[in-house]
């Protein structure tokens, strides 16, 4: 069926690259959380009559177990995010749509899409919306009532709308990708806000053009914009509505040619994020309409190119699947890189810190144990116990955070050095 298609499509895709990093730097922090506990407990529950480990140190190794943990909740949360942008109309909408391989989003004439939409997976059979600033679960039914549900009342275009969506329904939503759908870059003047509310993590941006006309100064100055603020963002240009060429196909080419020159100029000369090579990998001729025409007609059993809008669509759809499969590859490593190496940074100075801190423990238990040594006479014998008992544990602490700071480390090392 079409659906285990699907399956054995995503045992090699790309994005496994993202979805095994994920786990192992979360079986990592799980180690480190056993650590950090395991070590705060046992200072914890240090007698109090042995002043060696003060107060504030105290505080300071139960922070390290909150820090974790919030790491390890963020960590949870982390995914691939890619944002699609264009003029009203050019099929940013439609686009999400062909790769979710459903209609999820409402698509149309004229403006549609009037604030931000995020897809994202989420378990069990149910779809539902969020609106923001609420954490009321409206169900959805159909794309109609989804509609419907944006439209209701008058949300700020700048606004964002989460439609969690069954995980199993899509290969891309279980793999951890989540869509951001805008309205069109023409209807706003709000460019900056949008770009620090919704555009600073993501991973990937589309740029999604109509190849019957030209790129736009909104659509250009939008991506000025992005890339000033974020360093070298990835960005890929589909000229969409490719279908309309083949109504005028003695100029398929050098429209074609012009199109492509345009944009690879665009990324290499004015944004100047893009090697001349790396452009032309990252520039398509697709339509996505008929990509999803296609797709819901495979799902029923059919071949795909019922779902044909002109002549050409094998090659528009063959383009489209290219994308796909670059866009696949380009968003997991970048959010290996961008999502992980902070985490495992700061998950390898948790770890020398509290090395640092229990050597200076374990110095401190040392000299008090000299001195007690040298008032031996007038210590009781329980004393002595407790000392001798408190040296091996402090020694089988450093010990054991010695590896496990060796451990995690060199795991952080090679799960990058694998991954990226
Ligand atoms: P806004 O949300 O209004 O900004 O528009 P959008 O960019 O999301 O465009 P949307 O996906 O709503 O598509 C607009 C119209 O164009 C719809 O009627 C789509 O069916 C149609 N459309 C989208 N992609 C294509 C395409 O590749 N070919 C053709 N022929 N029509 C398309
Ligand atoms: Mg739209």
């Amino acid at each position: 069926t079409a659906r285990s298609l699907q399956n054995a499509g995503t045992e090699k895709s790309p994005l496994q690259v993202f979805v095994r990093a994920k786990k192992k730097i979360n079986d990592i922090y799980g180690e480190i959380e056993e650590y950090v506990t395991e070590t705060t407990q046992f200072i914890g529950g240090l007698p109090q009559e042995i002043e060696i480990v003060d107060k504030e140190e105290k505080e300071l190794f139960q922070s390290y177990v909150q820090k974790v943990a919030a790491i390890r909740e963020v960590l949870s949360r982390d995914h691939m995010k890619v944002a699609f942008f264009g003029r009203t109309s050019n099929g940013k909408s439609s686009v999400i749509n062909a790769m979710l391989r459903e209609k999820i989003l409402p698509s149309g004439i004229g403006h549609t899409t009037n604030c931000f939409c995020q897809v994202e997976g989420v378990d069990g059979q149910e779809a539902y919306l969020v609106k923001e600033g609420s954490d009321e679960k409206l169900s959805v039914v159909s794309i109609k009532q989804l509609a419907n549900a944006l439209c209701e009342e008058k949300l700020s275009e700048s606004s964002l709308v989460r439609i969690y969506w069954p995980r199993e329904r899509c290969s891309l939503l279980r793999d951890d990708v989540v869509f951001v759908d805008s309205p069109g870059v023409d209807v706003s003047r709000n460019l900056d806000d949008w770009i620090d509310n919704h555009c600073l993590n993501a991973d990937v941006f589309v740029l999604v053009l109509n190849s019957e006309s030209t790129m736009t100064l909104a659509e250009k100055s939008f991506f000025h914009t992005v890339s000033q603020k974020l360093s070298k963002p990835n960005i890929f240009v589909l000229n969409n509505r490719w279908d309309a060429s083949a109504s005028e196909p003695e100029f398929q080419d050098s429209v074609k040619s012009q199109h492509q020159e345009k944009c690879i100029d665009f990324l290499v000369n004015e944004l100047k994020v893009s090697s001349e090579k790396e452009a032309a990998e990252r520039v398509f001729f697709v339509s996505a309409k008929e990509t999803l025409q296609g797709r819901l007609q495979e799902a029923q059993g059919n071949p795909a190119h019922l779902g044909a809008i002109a002549e050409g669509f094998q090659n528009r759809y063959f383009e489209f699947q290219d994308f796909e499969r670059k866009f696949e590859e380009c968003i997991s490593k970048s959010a290996v890189k961008t999502k992980f190496e902070q985490h495992s940074s700061r998950g390898k100075s948790i770890a020398s810190d509290m090395r640092l801190m229990l050597d200076n423990i374990f110095d401190r238990a040392n000299v008090l144990r000299n001195n007690k040594l040298d008032q031996k006479k007038s210590l009781t014998d329980r004393i002595q116990k407790t000392e001798n008992q408190l040296m091996l544990v402090t020694r089988e602490m450093k010990l054991k955070i010695h590896s496990m700071v060796e451990e995690v480390e060199q795991k952080v090392a090679k799960a990058l050095n694998e991954e990226i």
